[in-house]
This record gives structure tokens, C-alpha cells and sequence, in this order.
């Protein structure tokens, strides 16, 4: 039987296909374990079960001397490094497919949000301060006909796109590669600093890597229209928070909507005194469905990877070669 230690607990339908044929440890306590923790409980295990809050890195591998796969409950694998398993023959899964569609829902709804200022309503309603219908009473911003501009234009950033079709908005859109699905909606491929300036929504959706840390810096922030909105569910150093902070003080643009941060899980403290930005907590793929769909996967792709046989989801597919692992 395959040792496994899971850094915290994930949905049961996960657990139980570790448990099916593997010897399984979960940390156990409802909090992330700190690198010590993880060592202490990976040290002999041949598999490890990570999320995107705990950091495997060169010093977790080199403790683990037993490691053979890790599989990550998450689309992103930044946190994990990836060369370095490499050299260590050491194979790394993630579980991109699960949350496309969750991920790319909760894009429009901080869209929505922030241009239509629903949280800010709502903040206004339970403060008893609705006296009835006003002309000029929470003004927002149209969305429909607008242009988006979407960074990146993988999974998510194409199903960010056929959203943003339903609502008739005009696609712009980032990405190394021409994307044909997004270009049949009319979408136009453009460079970073083009899009920036042309868009009235900007919406990223690229992996944290080394090419795309700080992508949107004070530069381009400041290229962008006064009226026009950062939304990001990708990763927080994708943005220089400092500079967006300073930025909206400026009124350089309209607000900003965001599901992750620079510093997480800190956030930056004038954020939270601003009415035109929304601050949710890491919450792309939080539905039930997904989570468990996510647990699912994260389960198989690290159970066929000990087994020896090829999970579909492999982040550094150098270390397959052809022959079997098991
Ligand atoms: C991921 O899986 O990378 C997402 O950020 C989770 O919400």
C-alpha cells in the first residue's frame, strides 16, 4: 500500500479513493500546516495531497527522501517547485479542468459586481438608509456593450469570453497563442499595453509565473481608461498591489474587484475602505460541486501517478518517459 499525507482535509469523495488503496495521514488540524508540519508528516510518505496555501519547495523535497508524486488541489502550481521536482523524478498533478467554468462564473459576477456597485448596495440596505427610489442613487456602470479585456486566454479566459458574448460585450483579449473559440466570438488578440488602454474591464487569468508577476504594474495601470475596472481571480502577485492602491486613491481608474492578493492572506488595509473595490477570499472554485470534483481529481491523478500509471493532469511530464513508474 502507497503512504499518503494530505495537508488538511479536503470533500470525502476524495479521501475515500486515497483510502481505497493507499495507507492516508490528513493533518489535522483547520488550519494550514507550516513547512516544519509538513515535513514532519510527508518524511516517509512516497505521495504528498497539497494545496495552493502550502509551499513545497526544495527543502520539503529533500526532507521527503520517499516522495515519488504530489498532486495539488488547485488549478495554479506556483506554490510547488517544479523544476526542482523534476530533478528529483519527483511528478506533480494539478487539477485544471474542475474549476474552469466556477472560476470563470465567479470573474463575471465580481464584473457585475463592482460596475453595477451590488455589494455597496447592499451594505447601503442593511444599514437602513433606503428611503425609496432615487434618480441618482447608485449609479453604476453599464456592462452590457462594453469591452473586455481578458488576460490570458487559457481555459478560464475562454470561458470568461462566451460570458462576456452573452452580455454582448465587445472581447479583447492577451495571450502568447492565437485563440480561434475566442476570435469566432469577435474577440481580438492585442498586446498587453493595447488592451489596457481599450478596455473598460480588465479581467486576468493568466498562471503567477515569472513572465506574469506583476504583469499589471503602475505602468499599465495607469494606460488604463478612468472609468474602467481591475478584476482578478488569478493570483495576487499578478498585481502590484501597492501601485493599485495608489492608484485608485488617484482615481487613475474606476475600481477595482478582487478575489486574490499580493500578500495573501494579507490584504492591503486601505482596500477595505474603499467603496468601489470588491474583496472576496480566494473563492474561484469554492462551489460544493467543484470542490468535490476538485478532490476527486486531485485523488486520482495522485493515486494513478504512484500506481505507475499516467495521470492526465501531469505539471512536468519530463519525468513520465515511456516506461512505467510503478
Ligand atoms: C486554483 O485552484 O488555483 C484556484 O486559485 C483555487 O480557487
Amino acid at each position: 500500500m502507497h503512504s499518503i499525507f494530505v495537508t488538511r482535509k479536503i470533500p470525502a469523495e476524495g479521501l475515500e479513493i486515497l483510502r481505497a488503496c493507499c495507507e492516508v495521514e490528513i493533518f489535522e488540524a483547520d488550519r494550514m500546516p507550516t513547512k516544519q508540519e509538513i515535513i514532519k508528516h510527508a518524511r516517509d510518505k512516497e505521495g504528498l495531497l497539497c494545496l495552493l496555501t502550502d509551499t513545497i519547495d526544495r527543502e520539503v523535497m529533500d526532507a521527503c527522501p520517499r516522495l515519488r508524486a504530489i498532486s495539488t488541489y488547485s488549478a495554479g502550481v506556483n506554490h510547488i517547485d517544479i523544476s526542482y521536482a523534476t530533478q528529483k523524478n519527483i511528478i506533480v498533478t494539478n487539477a485544471p479542468a474542475a474549476l474552469t467554468e466556477t472560476t470563470a462564473d465567479l470573474a463575471f459576477a465580481l464584473l457585475l459586481a463592482v460596475a453595477r456597485r451590488i455589494p455597496e448596495s447592499d451594505r447601503f440596505m442593511r444599514e437602513r438608509k433606503f428611503n425609496g427610489w432615487a434618480p441618482m442613487l447608485m449609479l453604476g456602470h453599464d456592462v452590457y456593450g462594453k469591452t473586455i479585456g481578458i488576460v490570458g486566454a487559457g481555459k478560464i479566459g475562454t470561458a470568461v469570453a462566451r460570458r462576456a458574448k452573452g452580455f454582448s460585450m465587445n472581447i479583447l483579449y492577451y495571450s502568447r497563442k492565437q485563440n480561434s473559440e475566442i476570435e469566432a466570438m469577435g474577440g481580438i488578440k492585442k498586446d498587453i499595453d493595447e488592451l489596457c488602454a481599450e478596455s473598460d474591464f480588465v479581467s486576468l487569468h493568466v498562471p503567477l509565473s515569472q513572465e506574469t508577476y506583476h504583469i499589471i504594474d503602475e505602468r499599465r495601470l495607469r494606460l488604463m481608461k478612468k472609468t474602467a475596472f481591475l478584476i482578478n481571480t488569478s493570483r495576487g502577485q499578478c498585481v502590484d498591489e501597492n501601485a493599485l492602491v495608489r492608484c485608485l486613491k488617484e482615481g487613475v481608474i474606476a475600481g477595482a474587484a478582487l478575489d486574490v492578493f499580493e500578500f495573501e492572506p494579507a490584504v492591503s488595509e486601505e482596500l477595505y475602505e474603499m467603496e468601489n473595490v470588491v474583496l472576496t477570499p480566494h473563492i474561484g472554485s469554492a462551489t460544493l460541486a467543484t470542490r468535490r470534483n476538485m478532490a476527486i481529481m486531485a485523488a486520482e491523478q495522485l493515486v494513478k501517478a504512484l500506481r505507475g500509471e499516467r495521470p492526465e493532469y501531469v505539471v512536468n511530464p519530463g519525468v513520465l518517459g515511456s516506461e512505467s513508474r510503478a
